[in-house]
């Protein structure tokens, strides 16, 4: 199979009118609609020769060098400690400003939500970059389902808390759960995933199963795994990097390579799987999706909201 970027789509691209009331009749047909190969939506278009260059990394690559401090630290750590993880059932609470609040089972969502895979780059703010092809649904359609109410502004997330199964989280260095929050428009974006899956898999334990956010133009640590509260707010939610250290990772977090972090530089990356000698490449703006994005943050001092 040839995976090819989700770049360069406005949102009229992404869902299609017409798509998307198809797939809701495939979906109330009882068919788990992939839209990825053989898909009824429009091509997608790439801006860059070098886009299409770049290929997923390697499956295996992908899933051992993680990062998932709630099962401790070091990038192997997850991979051998997450199995103990229990992820059925699993529910996913949506609360504060909406018109629907309640606990959402995984289960029941995965059924109703319009299913989609998506190739996206993955950059990690330590300078280590990835090509992921996920499989999730459209934040925006969950949020749709809840009801947002007009007051919200932002939209928080929070991480399993269960130290028994994650024993990170006996970690006094860090106030759990692992959180994390968007501006409402950031959530709303439909570049926004709530991936469930990744290689057409579902998503590994070690990945943030059964289910993750994934924010494809902010670092990664944006992208919180194994989401059990969003919870619609007003007011700008703490988030766990920035409360411990508020002058290295800020609230917004969108890839720069001219904002640099103040112990590294941020101009270039580091493809996993790559090889030693294969050398860094440049960080692109947004990670490469400035086309999309760029327009959110119109006006604003990126070096003050970095
Ligand atoms: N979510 C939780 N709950 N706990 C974490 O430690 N790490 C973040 C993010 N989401 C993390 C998390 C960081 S720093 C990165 S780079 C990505 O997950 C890594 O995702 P990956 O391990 O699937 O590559």
């Amino acid at each position: 199979m040839r995976w090819r970027f989700h770049t360069d789509l406005t949102p009229d691209d992404i869902t299609p009118r017409e798509v998307f009331v198809n797939r809701r009749r495939f979906i109330a047909a009882g068919g788990a609609l992939l839209t990825f190969a053989g898909m009824p939506r429009k091509p997608f278009a790439a801006s860059r020769s070098d886009v299409l260059k770049d290929t997923p990394t390697r499956y295996e690559d992908a899933t051992s060098y993680t990062n998932f401090i709630e099962f401790g630290n070091g990038k192997s750590v997850a991979s051998r400690r997450a199995g103990a993880l229990t992820i059925k059932p699993w529910h996913v609470r949506i609360d504060g400003l909406v018109d629907n609040p309640g606990e959402f089972s995984l289960a029941e969502l995965v059924r109703e939500m319009p299913q989609e895979e998506r190739l996206y780059r993955f950059r990690c703010v330590e300078g280590w970059a990835m090509v992921v092809p996920w499989r999730g649904f459209m934040l925006a359609d969950l949020l749709k389902k809840a009801g947002v109410k007009p007051e919200a502004k932002y939209a928080a997330f929070e991480t399993l808390l269960r130290p028994s199964e994650m024993p990170g989280q006996k970690s006094p260095l860090y106030k759990w759960p692992y959180r994390e929050g968007l501006r409402l428009d950031e959530a709303m974006h439909p570049l926004t995933l709530m991936a469930t899956g990744m290689y057409g898999r579902p998503l590994p334990k070690q990945n943030g199963a059964p289910i993750r956010l994934v924010v494809p133009w902010k670092y990664g640590f944006k992208s919180i795994k194994s989401v059990v509260r969003i919870t619609l707010t007003d007011k700008q939610p703490p988030t766990t990097w920035n409360m411990l250290a508020p002058d290295e990772y800020g609230f917004y977090a969108n890839v720069n390579p001219h904002v640099d972090h103040p112990r590294w530089s941020q101009a270039t990356e580091r493809l996993l799987g790559s090889g030693l000698f294969a050398g860094n490449t440049p960080t692109r703006m947004f990670n490469g999706y400035e086309k999309e994005v760029a327009r959110l943050y119109e006006g604003m001092d990126l070096r003050k909201y970095f």
